[in-house]
């Protein structure tokens, strides 16, 4: 199907092309670039290009695919690279320079490398979809292959194969092949959800204490400018104790992206020793690539995430920022002339952003393994405003709330995670498996932790007027006790080695906090000055 292009503004383009459906992929003009239809009418579609237009001019080709936009699913995507349209960024580099060109047709998986297939079934079995058919060795993952269509095998080869090739044939002479394309923007299904149960330990002593998460949960990080936000997603990706992460760099700084790469080589994931590229899929769709790319760029890895979790795994996708992808959104709107809501967002902004995170969440898989996507997200609120729209849609569907603040930021507290505004909606369920696995007074360390950061603050608001002296000795030492605690306990540089802590480790420093505190006021309450007591 063939047509012409009629008009062209910014990111949207209008073609003469008859009989597409929406979200059908479109190629454009001469250098092919790709797009997806957003909008039809009745002799010609508009579509919304995921590369710069600057070039293209009006009458040039247009070709209808009758594929919606999709992704490549397959052995060999781990320790991948690739920008928001699953073009694998080393290969695209190799081949157009630094400047990406657009229109290039780069395959996402290696079509060359040798993997090895181990069979589970053989000919002869009834397979329906989502059976598993067998699995390779991708790094220290078993890999699972299963049925994409129901059939009865009539071969299936085991030992070593490319992905140019197929693994076996169906009765009926299909072909059966260890990757797939699935459209991005449609769920991967599964057989039921189930609700969270366990947490996500994430190594930050603030999350996993006071706002733990849970595997298969939802999170935002909303901050203001220069809060910290990308140093945190990144200390998650590293730390966070899940088997795979995919991680999406949306509209944020290229060389930020660069030195994550640099940092992330030389790494072991800490719970399994293994480098931590292996268990990492990055997605890259930097302020320097396309706008309109980022659109689809967390679509294309959330699908990557689900495909993992389908396998029985626990996937967690970061995003860095979600605000950048919303303004993406906003641009491509406002080019199609659509009405616009609350600060020229659209006015499907909040329910865009509900179907994306419910993608999370923890499954039965179709073969009936459990498997989870986690989802940690990052806000940009101009301003640091958070009743903003994207802040505000994102509130609604989260189910924890991590409030960067710009006020600990200065006093450069990080993570400046704000322990009165945050929460987190797993708190209850967490706190009880943490009881039960780490230590049975973890709920009740973590409530007087609270307690003493709130009389603390009490405390302060009186210490304003009457002057730190004009306190009681017991007053000043909970004060003392209070500040160890968001110094020493909630603060956690992210270039030391204090950057990552188990939560053994995370409840055996507030137990050394709450035990001092108790013994101290012990001594007061005997008799003794606070100087001494504070000396030790
Ligand atoms: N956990 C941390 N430990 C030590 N320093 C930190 C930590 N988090 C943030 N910082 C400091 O704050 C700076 C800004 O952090 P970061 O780039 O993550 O902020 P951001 O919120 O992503 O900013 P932007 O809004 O520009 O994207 C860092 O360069 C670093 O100096
Ligand atoms: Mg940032």
């Amino acid at each position: 199907m063939s047509g012409r292009i009629l008009g062209i503004s910014g990111p949207t383009v209008t073609v003469d092309l008859k009989g597409l459906k929406l979200y059908d992929m479109v190629r454009v003009g001469e250098a092919m670039l790709i797009g997806e239809v957003v909008r039809l009418e009745e002799d010609r579609a508009v579509v919304q290009v995921y590369e710069d237009t600057r070039g293209l001019g009006v009458g040039e080709q247009a070709k209808g695919v009758n594929v919606p936009l999709t992704v490549r699913l397959g052995p060999g995507l781990l320790s991948g690279m690739y920008d928001g349209l699953q073009r694998p960024l080393e290969r695209l580099r190799e081949e157009t320079g630094p400047y990406i060109s657009g229109g290039r047709e780069l395959h996402a998986l290696d079509l060359e490398r040798p993997w090895r297939f181990f069979p589970l079934k053989q000919a002869g079995d009834e397979v329906a979809e989502g059976d598993i058919l067998g699995h390779v060795e991708e790094g220290p993952f078993r890999h699972l292959i299963s049925a994409m269509e129901n059939g009865r095998i009539a071969s299936i080869h085991p030992g070593e194969f490319t992905l140019a090739g197929p693994v076996g044939t169906y009765a009926d002479g299909r072909v059966i092949q260890a990757h797939q394309e699935w459209p991005v923007r449609k769920p991967r299904p599964y057989r039921r959800k189930l609700s969270p149960q366990a947490p996500l330990v994430t190594g930050q002593r603030s999350i996993d204490f006071l706002f733990p998460f849970a595997r298969g949960g939802t999170a935002i990080l909303p901050g203001g400018f220069g809060t910290g936000k990308t140093i945190l997603e990144q200390a998650i990706a590293k730390f966070a104790d899940v088997d795979i992460v995919v991680y999406v760099g949306c509209g944020e700084r290229g060389n930020e992206m660069a030195e994550l790469l640099e940092e992330f080589v030389t790494l072991s994931d800490p719970w399994t020793g293994q480098a931590l590229m292996t268990r990492t899929i990055v997605v890259a769709n930097t302020s320097n690539m396309p706008v309109a790319a980022r659109e689809a760029s967390i679509y294309t890895a959330v699908t990557m995430a689900e495909y993992y979790r389908d396998m029985g795994f626990h996937v967690l996708l970061l995003a860095d920022s979600l605000s950048r992808w919303a303004e993406a959104l906003r641009e491509i709107s406002s080019s199609l002339e659509e009405m616009p809501g609350e600060e020229g967002y659209p006015t499907y902004l909040a329910s865009r952003l509900a179907s994306f995170m419910e993608r999370a969440g923890v499954v039965e898989t179709l073969s009936g393994s459990i498997g989870a996507l986690s989802m940690i997200l990052s806000v940009s609120p101009p301003g640091g405003d958070f009743t903003e729209p994207v802040t505000q849609a994102c509130l609604r569907t989260a189910g924890a709330f991590l409030m960067l603040d710009t006020a600990l930021a200065h006093r450069r507290h990080f993570p400046a995670i704000n322990w009165f505004q945050s929460y987190s909606l797993y708190e209850r369920d967490m706190v009880e498996h943490f009881s039960a696995t780490v230590s049975p007074r973890w709920g009740e360390m973590q409530k007087r932790c609270r307690e003493l950061l709130q009389r603390e603050e009490t405390l302060r608001e009186v210490a304003e007027i009457v002057g730190i002296e004009g306190l009681q000795d017991a007053d000043r030492l909970l004060m003392k006790a209070a500040e160890r605690i968001r110094l020493e306990f909630l603060s956690q540089n992210a270039y030391t080695e204090d950057a990552f802590s188990a939560p053994d480790k995370t409840l055996a420093m507030i137990g050394d906090i709450l035990e001092f505190y108790d013994r101290a006021e012990a001594r007061l309450k005997a008799g003794e000055f606070l100087d001494d007591v504070l000396k030790g």
